[in-house]
């Protein structure tokens, strides 16, 4: 199978002696939604976590387009075109939305005029956030957070976005948005890895699913094998 990005034998703990990923593999097929679903402590932002350079791996190597990526810092990652939508928000509530809006492309050092392009670009795409511009993040409500994260996306414009439990705790027509905006950056050709607890929307979504119980994979298929009867089947893939 084609790949945009490859995880092969991913061995990962917080600590020398314990291990969280237990030799785990997985594929990122170009232009594709990629899911991940598993219950609460399986290892699902631990993967993504050490795929994005925030925990090194013990054993095993990360490729993007064949290309050895494995321990690359965030920083460098942006470059490559990755982006990390995360599990808890990562904002800075004293800083403004504009501010947030920049902090992504600071390390792609582009020309002031593309910065003022992309930023009134992705403004339009969110007037509420362009009513509150030069706002504290702090001030904004939950959803108009969320949709600053997805926003600070749209900026670097990824080739490869992870998103990681996206509508959790938001209120459900915010949830619809965020899976409209989710499916616009699809379109537009982002290669997307999504985690989601949602398990029914997650496989609409996606063209391949994982399943991750314990730290390891344990189901794996094409959207067809995950449909219909998913109560009893998740039951029997999560190892219940
Ligand atoms: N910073 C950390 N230090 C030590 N252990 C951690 C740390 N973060 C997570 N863990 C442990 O690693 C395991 C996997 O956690 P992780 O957050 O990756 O799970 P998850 O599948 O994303 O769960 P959830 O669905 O609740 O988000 C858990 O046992 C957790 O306690
Ligand atoms: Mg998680």
């Amino acid at each position: 199978m084609e790949f945009l990005l490859k995880v092969e034998n991913l061995t990962v703990g917080y600590s020398e002696d314990i291990e969280i990923l237990h030799d785990v593999s997985i594929s990122v097929g170009p232009g594709r939604i990629t899911g991940m679903i598993g219950l609460n402590g399986a290892g699902k932002t631990t993967l993504i976590k050490s795929i994005y350079g925030f925990l090194k791996p013990k054993k095993g190597r990360v490729l993007l387009d064949d290309r050895d990526i494995t321990g690359t810092d965030p920083h460098s990652l942006i470059h490559k075109g990755l982006w990390y939508l995360p599990q808890d928000s990562g904002l800075f509530p004293y800083l403004s939305v504009e501010d947030h809006l920049r902090i992504p492309i600071r390390p792609l050092r582009l020309s002031n005029a593309e910065q003022k392009r992309r930023l009134s670009e992705v403004l339009e795409q969110f007037p509420a956030l362009a009513a509150k511009r030069r706002k504290k993040a702090g001030d904004l409500s939950g959803g108009q957070q969320k949709m600053l994260e997805c926003a600070m996306a749209m900026m670097v414009r990824p080739r490869l976005l992870f998103i990681d439990e996206p509508t959790v705790g938001l209120a459900p027509k915010i949830a619809v948005e965020m899976y409209e905006r989710i499916q616009r950056f699809w379109e537009d050709g982002t290669t997307i890895f999504m985690i989601d607890h949602n398990v029914r929307q997650l496989i609409e979504m996606s063209g391949y699913i994982y399943v991750m119980s314990l730290g390891r994979i344990t189901s794996e298929g094409p959207q067809e094998k995950f449909r219909g009867e998913l109560k009893e089947q998740v039951r029997h893939w999560l190892g219940l």
